[in-house]
C-alpha cells in the first residue's frame, strides 16, 4: 500500500525522502512523487514505476531543494496508475499540498459538492478531495481547517500536508492507517513506517487515530480533532537496520525464510517456564478460561491459514470448537458471537484494514479480543484486549514467511496451555508436547540444509501453468498456505484442495505431467491421501510427496519426495511448510521475478 514520508529539518530534504520511500519499497507501489518547499514556492516532482524514475528526474533528489517536504509510493486504488494520479496533490492555487495513504469512502459526493462549488478536479484520485476541502476551509489556520476535514472525510487515511503561507511547517493525521512520527537533532519526520527512517533516528511516537501532529525543524506538537494539544510517549525502537538489509542474501524472503528457527524459538521459549507454559499477557481469567465455549479465528491471507491450521490444533488439543473466518466475510456477516466466545485476529503487520475492522465489530459484540500480531505497536496491537506479539522480527518481503510461522507457534502455545488449563491433557502427554514445541526451531533448521534439492526441483517446474496442493486435516491447511506463497511470486496458477475433494470436481483439471504437491504427515490419513495420489498418478500427474520420516512406502507412488523430521502431528505444519516456501521462492527465481515485490501486492493492506 502507498508509503509516506515527510522531513522538516537543517538537511536537503529530497534525498532524505527518496532513502525513506525506498525502505517503504516493500509495501508495494506503482508510482511515486515528492512535494518540497523552497523559496516561497511548493515544486512537486512526480513519476510513474519504479523509484528509480523519480531519482533520475530528480538527480537523486539534488535538483530539488528546499529543508521541509513530502514524499510518497502510490499503490493504485481510485484512477489507474499515471503522472497525474500519482501524489502529492495541489490545491487549485499551489498553496496546499497533500500526500495520503487509505481510501476516502466519501469521496465521490464530497468530489461533486466541491465542483458545484467551483473546484476544478485534474487527477481521478480520492485524495485530491482532500486538497480541495482543506483549501474550502482554510483561513489562515491550518489545525483548523484539518480539524473541519478529518470531521467530513469517511474512510481510512493517513495524510502529510504542507501550507505555502506556514513555511518551516508539515502537519499529519491519521485514522485508521500507519503513520508514526520520529524526532532528532537533525530535523524531523512523519513516515507510514519504522525502516523509512531508521537511518535518521529510533525515537518513535506512534499516532493514534484522529491524531493531528504539526512539526517545525525544532519541535513536535501532537493536537486531538478539537485542536487541544495533548501528550504522547516517545518509544525508543531497539532494532537496527540491519533488520531491513539483506545481510548477504539475494533477497529479502531467502533471508526470512532463515531467520524462521530464531523468529520461531524467540516467539515460543520466553512463555515456557520451569517446563510449563506461561502466558502472562493474555487476559483472561481462571473462570474465563473454563467458560470458553467457541473460539473465532479471523485474519486474511496468509494469517488466515495459520488460523486454519490453528483450528485443527486448538481443536484437537483443548477440544474447543474454532471457527475460522476471513476478516472482510467476518466484519460483515454479523456474526453470533456469545460472551463466552473469544476472538483471536492475527495479522503481521497488525494494521489490515479487515483484520482492524472484524477486531472492532467482535468488541461491538462485547466479546474480548486476543491479537496475535507482529508488529509493536500497530494498530491491532494496540486496540486488541490481549496481545501475544509473534517475535518474528522486521519482515519485508511481501510473501509472508518468518511471520507465519511464529503465528503457528504462537497457537500451538494456546492450543496446548487451554487443552493443559482445561482437563484435556494428561500431565505427561502436555510436558511432551511443551518439549515437542520446543524443538520445533532445530527441526526447522534441519530442513533449510535441503534447499539445493530443491531448487533443482523447482527449476523443473518453473515453466508450470498450473500446480496443485493435496493433503487431509492439518496437511490441508499447509496446502494453501504452500498454494498462496507460489502463487503470489511465481504468478502460476495454483490449487490447493483438500485431498478427499478432489474426486468431486477437481480430477478433471489433472492431465499429463501438471505437478501434484501431495501433503501427507497426519499418520490416521496417511493411506487416503496415498490413495489419492495414486488416482491423479493414474491419470498423468507428476506426484510430489512432502511426509515424515520414515514413511519411505511413499516412494513407491511419488516421483520425488521431501521428508520432514518426527514431530507431533499436530506440529507438522511448521515444518511441511518449509520445502514448499523454498519452493515458491525457487520457482519465482527461474522465471526471473520480483521475488520480493510481487506485482500488485502490498505488503500492508490497510485498504479495504
Ligand atoms: C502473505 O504472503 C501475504 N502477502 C498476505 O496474504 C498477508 O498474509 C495478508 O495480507 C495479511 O497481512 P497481515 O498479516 O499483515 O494482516
Amino acid at each position: 500500500m502507498c508509503g509516506i514520508v515527510g522531513y522538516v529539518g537543517q538537511n536537503e530534504a529530497a534525498p532524505i525522502l527518496l532513502d525513506g520511500l525506498a525502505r517503504l519499497e516493500y509495501r508495494g507501489y506503482d508510482s511515486a512523487g515528492m512535494a518540497v518547499y523552497h523559496d516561497g514556492e511548493i515544486e512537486i516532482v512526480k513519476a510513474k514505476g519504479r523509484l528509480r524514475v523519480l531519482r533520475e528526474l530528480t538527480n537523486n533528489g539534488l535538483d530539488l531543494k528546499g529543508t521541509i517536504g513530502i514524499g510518497h509510493t502510490r499503490w493504485a486504488t481510485h484512477g489507474e496508475p499515471s503522472v497525474t494520479n500519482s501524489h502529492p496533490h495541489f490545491n487549485k492555487d499551489k498553496s496546499i499540498v497533500v500526500v495520503h495513504n487509505g481510501i476516502i469512502e466519501n469521496h465521490q459526493p464530497l468530489r461533486d459538492r466541491l465542483i458545484r462549488k467551483g473546484y476544478r478536479f485534474i487527477s481521478d484520485t480520492d485524495t485530491e478531495v482532500v486538497a480541495h476541502m482543506l483549501d474550502n476551509y482554510y483561513n489562515g489556520d491550518p489545525l483548523e481547517a484539518i480539524s473541519k476535514v478529518m470531521t467530513r472525510i469517511e474512510g481510512s487515511y493517513a495524510l502529510g500536508v504542507l501550507f505555502k503561507d506556514h513555511p518551516g511547517e508539515m502537519y499529519a493525521v491519521r485514522k485508521d492507517s500507519p503513520l508514526i512520527v520520529g524526532v532528532s537533532d537533525e530535523g524531523n519526520f512523519i513516515a507510514s513506517d519504522i525502516p523509512a527512517i531508521l537511518n535518521h533516528t529510533r525515537n518513535v511516537y506512534f499516532i493514534d487515530n484522529m491524531e493531528i501532529v504539526k512539526l517545525t525543524r525544532e519541535a513536535v506538537a501532537f493536537y486531538n480533532i478539537d485542536k487541544e494539544e495533548i501528550e504522547k510517549t516517545m518509544t525508543v525502537i531497539d532494532w537496527d537496520m540491519e533488520a531491513a538489509e539483506k545481510g548477504g542474501y539475494e533477497h529479502f524472503m531467502l533471508k526470512e525464510i532463515y531467520e524462521q528457527p530464531k523468529a520461531v524459538r524467540d516467539t515460543i521459549n520466553p512463555r515456557i517456564k520451569d517446563g510449563e507454559i506461561v502466558i502472562d499477557e493474555w487476559h483472561m481469567t481462571e473462570e474465563e478460561v473454563q467458560n470458553l465455549n467457541k473460539i473465532f479465528i479471523v485474519a486474511c491471507g496468509s494469517a488466515y491459514h495459520a488460523g486454519i491450521s490453528g483450528k485443527y490444533v486448538i481443536e484437537g488439543i483443548a477440544r474447543i470448537p474454532v471457527e475460522v473466518d476471513v476478516a472482510s466475510e467476518f466484519r460483515y456477516r454479523d456474526p453470533i458471537i456469545d460472551d463466552n466466545s473469544l476472538v483471536i485476529v492475527i495479522s503481521q503487520s497488525g494494521e489490515t484494514a479487515d483484520s482492524l475492522a472484524a477486531l472492532r465489530e467482535a468488541q461491538r459484540k462485547g466479546v474480548k479480543v486476543l491479537g496475535i500480531v507482529n508488529v509493536v505497536g500497530s494498530s491491532i496491537a494496540r486496540e486488541a484486549d490481549s496481545v501475544l506479539y509473534t517475535w518474528a522480527g522486521l519482515e519485508i518481503a511481501v510473501a509472508t514467511t518468518k511471520a507465519y510461522s511464529t503465528q503457528l507457534a504462537a497457537l500451538y502455545l494456546l492450543a496446548i496451555y487451554l487443552g493443559n488449563k482445561r482437563g484435556k491433557l494428561e500431565y505427561a502427554q502436555y510436558k511432551q508436547m511443551v518439549e515437542e514445541l520446543q524443538e520445533l526451531p532445530d527441526k526447522i533448521q534441519s530442513l533449510l540444509g535441503d534447499k539445493e534439492r530443491i531448487q533443482w526441483f523447482a527449476s523443473k517446474f518453473a515453466a508450470s501453468r498450473d500446480i496443485f496442493y493435496v493433503g487431509r486435516g492439518v496437511d490441508y491447511a499447509t496446502c494453501m498456505e504452500g498454494s498462496l506463497k507460489l502463487k503470489e511470486i511465481s504468478y502460476i496458477h495454483s490449487e490447493a484442495y483438500a485431498a478427499g475433494e478432489l474426486k468431486h470436481g477437481t480430477i478433471s483439471l489433472v492431465e499429463d505431467g501438471i505437478l501434484v504437491a501431495s501433503v501427507l504427515t497426519q499418520p490416521q490419513l496417511y493411506e487416503k491421501t496415498v490413495s489419492n495420489m495414486v488416482e491423479v498418478k493414474a491419470r498423468g500427474a507428476y506426484v510430489m510427496a512432502l511426509t515424515n520420516i520414515g514413511n519411505y512406502d511413499v516412494e513407491d507412488v511419488a516421483n520425488f519426495t521431501i521428508y520432514i523430521p518426527k514431530t507431533n502431528p499436530w506440529f507438522t505444519t511448521s515444518l511441511a511448510i518449509i520445502p514448499l516456501q523454498l519452493f515458491a521462492y525457487y520457482v519465482s527465481l527461474a522465471r526471473g521475478l520480483d521475488v520480493d515485490k510481487p506485482r500488485n501486492l502490498a505488503k500492508s493492506v490497510t485498504v479495504e
